[in-house]
Formats: structure tokens, C-alpha cells, sequence
């Protein structure tokens, strides 16, 4: 067989564990091709490919991050109209089947490629842990590494200058990485996109730490959360040109709120990218390794429409229409087990 791969949407630890474990498992298991796909759909759409070798220079990729083949966002009406060149480039480089590695925007393309006709197997990927019909994607792990990392020496510096430290991370639409990096660090507490916060409980929590001779206040919050209708403003950043909400500062926009009502000293830090780039964690090598090796196997099997997944300790595989259904969001279950050590 001949076999397409490509890495969509934003990147994340892992992608290159991946793309090693899907060239070796094609190549050296069953002596299939593979063709690399540049810069995620774009690469589909120019045609702007090269050959995969296996071997020392796909194996010392295992442990890099980032992604070698590069990743782009690709509007999804521009994909849609692109159709006839997608099929044409696939017929024209002999590509029997396609492995997309992405996350949502990627899964859901993929999906819809898979309706049209295109036999395809999906490797799902993100930091923010929010793919639906996998218990975890790798990337994830790794994030919430840094986070805690980081979180870990805010405390210190936040306790030696009494203040508040509101740390910010990633997390659209579901609150994975606040919530897990929050839980391991102590956080005082933690806002989720899926929980709207309370300003006023928050300044409460904070005022009852200090009057209680607690010398700092860490809140994790993740990029997406929004207070509870009517309690505070948040201003509105629009959309970009895929349709992402475009974020203005959470966190900061709470720290003023913080100092108005509370008087506390606030300072707040935006992890931002540094929670994607780097060293993936072992966790997620072997994730992404094991991922890569089952979409392999399954496209050799025919085993097209789906989407390889984690189910407990087993890697699975879920219709692709299951997956993108709806994203795996934090339940208020989990929320509330780590909301009991707030305060
Ligand atoms: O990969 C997901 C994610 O990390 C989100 O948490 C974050 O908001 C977004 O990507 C940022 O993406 P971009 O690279 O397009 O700025």
C-alpha cells in the first residue's frame, strides 16, 4: 500500500512519536509507503509531499516535539472547495489511504473526507484533551507537566510578596489541563470553561485566605473560562479566520477585578505556548507510539472511517463520526472533586 500521512492543526508533544511509529509499522511491518503531507491539509491541497524513509532519521524523532512535517489551520470552507484537488493528488501520487493526526478541526475534516469517499484512518492529538471517544490525547500529558512545573514555582515567589497569582493556561472549550495542573499543584482554586466562575465568591475565597494568615493565593484558570451571567464583564475578542473564538485575557481582566474589590496584591502569568513546545513525557511517547502503530495496522486492515483511541489501557478504535460528535469536556463530577480542596 501506499500510504498519506499529515499533521493538522496546532501542534503539540508527541506528533513526531507518532509519525515515526506509523513509517516504521508501514514500512518495516508490512513493506507499504508513505508519503508525508507538508503543513497539515495544505500540503493535500498544493500537493507539497515528500517520501518517508525509515530507519536512524525517523527514529531520532521519537523524543523531539513540534511536528517535522508542519502543521497549518486551514479554513474549512477552502478544504471543502478543494475537493476535486484532493482526489486528484491522492490518485495522482497513488496514495491508497490516509492517516490524518490532528485534533477536532483535523478529526472533523477527516471525517468528512471519509464521507467523500477517501478511505482514511484518524490519530487523535491535542494538549487540550478534549477529543471525544479517547480517554486521553497525547500532548496532554506533556502540558500539564509544564503547567505544574511552573505552577509549582509561582507558589513560592507568591508567598515570599503575599499576593495573588492568577496562572492562565490553555483550554478553549474544555478545562483538562487547568483542572489536572490545579489539582496536583494545590491550587486555591481553578476556573474551567465548563464551570462560569463568580467573582465574588473568588474575592471571598481570597480575602478569608489573608484574614486567616495565609500568606498567598494561586488561581489556575484556564483560557476560556467566563464568569457567570451577570456577576462580571469579560470583553469580547471575536473570531479569527477559522472560526476560533479569539480570547482577551481572562485572567487579567480578573486580576483587576481582584485588586478593585479586594485590595490584594495581583499578578498574573500566561503560560501560553511553552505548554506545547519541547520534550514530549514519556506518557505521551508511548501514547503516541502505540496510536501510531494501531492507525498503521488498521489501514492495512482496512479498518477505514475510524479513529484510534485510548480505552483505559487499551488503544481502541471508534467510528470517526463518534469521535467528533461532541468534545470531551470536563464532567462537574471531576470539577467538584478538585473544587473540594479550594480555599
Ligand atoms: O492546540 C489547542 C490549543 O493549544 C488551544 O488550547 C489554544 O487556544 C490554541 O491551540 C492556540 O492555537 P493557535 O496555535 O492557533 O494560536
Amino acid at each position: 500500500m501506499r500510504i498519506g500521512i499529515l499533521t493538522g492543526g496546532g501542534d503539540c508533544p508527541g506528533l513526531n512519536a507518532a509519525i515515526r511509529a506509523i513509517v516504521r509499522t508501514c514500512l518495516d511491518g508490512h513493506g507499504s509507503s508513505v508519503v508525508g503531507f507538508h503543513d497539515g491539509w495544505r500540503g493535500l491541497l498544493e500537493n507539497s509531499w515528500r517520501e518517508m524513509a525509515s530507519g536512524s532519521r525517523v527514529d531520532r524523532i521519537l523524543s523531539r516535539g513540534g511536528t517535522i512535517l508542519g502543521t497549518a489551520r486551514v479554513n474549512p470552507d477552502r478544504l471543502t472547495a478543494g475537493l476535486d484537488t484532493i482526489h486528484q493528488n491522492l490518485a495522482d501520487n497513488g496514495i491508497d489511504a490516509l492517516i490524518p493526526i490532528g485534533g477536532e478541526g483535523t478529526l472533523t475534516a477527516a471525517k468528512w473526507l471519509s464521507d467523500e469517499g477517501v478511505p482514511v484512518v484518524g490519530v487523535p492529538k491535542t494538549i487540550d484533551n478534549d477529543i471525544g471517544g479517547t480517554d486521553y490525547t497525547f500532548g496532554f500529558d506533556t502540558a500539564v507537566s509544564i503547567a505544574t512545573d511552573a505552577i509549582d514555582r509561582l507558589h513560592t515567589t507568591a508567598e515570599s510578596h503575599r499576593r495573588v497569582m492568577l496562572v492562565e493556561v490553555m483550554g478553549r472549550h474544555a478545562g483538562w489541563i487547568a483542572l489536572d495542573a490545579g489539582m496536583a499543584t494545590g491550587a486555591h482554586f481553578i476556573a474551567v470553561p465548563e464551570r462560569p466562575f463568580d467573582i465574588e465568591e473568588i474575592c471571598a475565597l481570597i480575602s478569608s485566605r489573608f484574614e486567616r494568615g495565609d500568606k498567598h493565593v494561586i488561581g489556575v484558570i484556564a483560557e476560556g473560562s467566563a464568569p457567570a451571567a451577570g456577576t462580571m464583564d469579560l470583553r469580547d475578542g471575536g473570531v479569527d479566520e477559522y472560526g476560533h473564538e479569539l480570547f482577551t485575557g481572562v485572567a487579567a481582566q480578573m486580576a483587576t477585578q481582584i485588586e478593585r474589590r479586594t485590595g490584594a496584591e495581583v499578578r498574573t502569568t500566561v503560560l501560553g505556548y511553552v505548554q506545547r513546545g519541547g520534550t514530549p513525557t514519556p506518557f505521551d511517547r508511548i501514547l503516541a507510539t502505540r496510536l501510531g502503530a494501531r492507525a498503521a495496522e488498521a489501514v492495512h486492515r482496512g479498518e477505514f472511517g475510524q479513529m484510534v483511541a485510548l480505552r483505559g489501557t487499551e488503544i481502541a478504535m471508534v467510528p470517526l463520526s463518534e469521535a467528533v460528535r461532541e468534545l470531551r469536556r470536563v464532567p462537574p463530577a471531576r470539577y467538584d472533586e478538585a473544587a473540594a480542596f479550594f480555599g
